[in-house]
C-alpha cells in the first residue's frame, strides 16, 4: 500500500484524489490518509503531490514510519474525498 506522510500535514493539495482510480483517499482535518485495503499501488498519485507526501510503505522515510499505522487507522474514521478542493496552505509557497 501507499502512505500519506507528514508533508501533507497542513497542506492538503488534494491533487492526489483526482487521479486515484479506486477512491482510497480519506480526509482528516489536517491531512489525507490512504486506506491500505483499497490502495492498489498504481502510483498515479505519487507524482501528482506537489510536496511529495506520498510513498510506497516500503520506501517511507524512517522518520515517518508511524504514518503507516496512522493512515490505516484514520482512513477508517474519516470521510472519503474524491474531488479536488482548496488547499489549506502553500499557495504562496
Ligand atoms: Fe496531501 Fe499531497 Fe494529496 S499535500 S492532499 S498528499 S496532493
Amino acid at each position: 500500500t501507499h502512505v500519506v506522510a507528514e508533508p501533507c500535514f497542513g497542506c492538503k493539495y488534494t491533487d492526489c484524489v483526482v487521479v486515484c482510480p479506486v477512491e482510497c483517499f480519506y480526509e482528516g482535518e489536517s491531512m489525507l490518509y490512504i486506506h491500505p485495503d483499497e490502495c492498489i499501488d498504481c502510483e498515479a498519485c505519487v507524482p501528482e503531490c506537489p510536496v511529495e507526501a506520498i510513498f510506497h510503505e516500503d520506501n517511507l522515510p524512517e522518520e515517518w514510519a508511524e504514518y503507516t499505522e496512522l493512515n490505516a487507522e484514520l482512513a477508517q474514521t474519516c470521510p472519503v474525498l474524491t474531488e479536488k478542493k482548496e488547499p489549506l496552505a502553500g499557495n504562496d509557497g
